[in-house]
């Protein structure tokens, strides 16, 4: 898999998954060195707001700024502009808004951030659904149909890539090729708890399969040693076996 353009070569994001500003700030400055960005979501962005995230960013990693935009294609394009002002690396909407608010959140970072532009990226369908709920909206299962569906739609409408779990990189790797990025979270360690990620791989396996970037939270958040966490992880990405 190739390097992105402007994203490191560590492909590891940490979540950090919290109101609390200081604790963010503390984290991403335990693993700065050993991990390629942070992921910062609606729970700090409700807390903290845009001074929270640009607060993140001038650490010096790039952010992944996890809002999920959903809304008309005016608005969505207004929402992405004010986050690229902020210096968000990766920010992302539901494809679901459909081709229009796609071309809009593609047309507002390409417009705010020029050559450093946010890479915007999909959500499809949401990972805590399951078929009882796809069916509840009105889809009809099994989920990957439309999952797949979302990120060809993603890709034709200029988005660079999707978020994804593990079991659904290699069939968006067949349906969109090599040249779109995959964000995927539920990644486990072999020695860290699974937590509630029910469908899990290590950061090796992810990798393997074809994903860009690996969003980890407890893993390294709730190691009694974040710094050591991120490292051991890191050190597992490069080995040779
Ligand atoms: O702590 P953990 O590694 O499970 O954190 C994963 C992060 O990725 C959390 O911020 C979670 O909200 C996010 N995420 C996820 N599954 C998705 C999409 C996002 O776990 N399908």
């Amino acid at each position: 898999m190739t390097n992105t353009p402007g994203l490191p070569e560590n492909p590891v994001f940490v979540a950090l998954d919290t109101p609390d500003l200081n604790q963010a700030l503390a984290w991403a400055d335990a693993v700065r060195g050993h991990v390629g960005g942070v992921k910062t979501g609606l729970e700090f962005f409700a807390a903290n707001g845009a001074d929270g995230v640009k607060a993140v960013v001038d650490l010096g990693l790039p952010v992944f700024l996890d809002l999920k935009f959903h809304d008309i294609p005016n608005t969505v394009a207004g929402a992405v502009r004010a986050v690229a002002g902020i210096g968000a690396a990766v920010v992302n909407v539901h494809a679901s808004g459909g081709p229009a608010m796609l071309d809009a959140a593609r047309e507002a970072a390409e417009t705010a951030g020029g050559a450093s532009r946010p890479l915007v990226i999909a959500v499809t369908v949401l990972t805590s659904m399951d078929d009882s709920d796809l069916r509840a909206v009105g889809q009809t299962p099994p989920a990957v149909e439309q999952v797949v569906r979302l990120a060809k739609l993603s890709q034709d409408h200029g988005l660079d890539g999707v978020v994804c779990s593990p079991a659904e990189i290699e069939p968006i790797r067949a349906a969109c090729g090599n040249d779109f990025q995959l964000i995927v979270p539920g990644i486990r360690p072999d020695w860290a708890a699974s937590g509630d990620q029910k469908r899990i791989t290590t950061p090796r396996q992810a990798r393997d399969r074809g994903a860009n970037m690996l969003v980890v939270g407890r893993p390294i958040t709730d190691a009694d040693d974040p710094a050591a966490a991120a490292a051991r992880i890191a050190e597992e990405l490069s080995a040779n076996t």
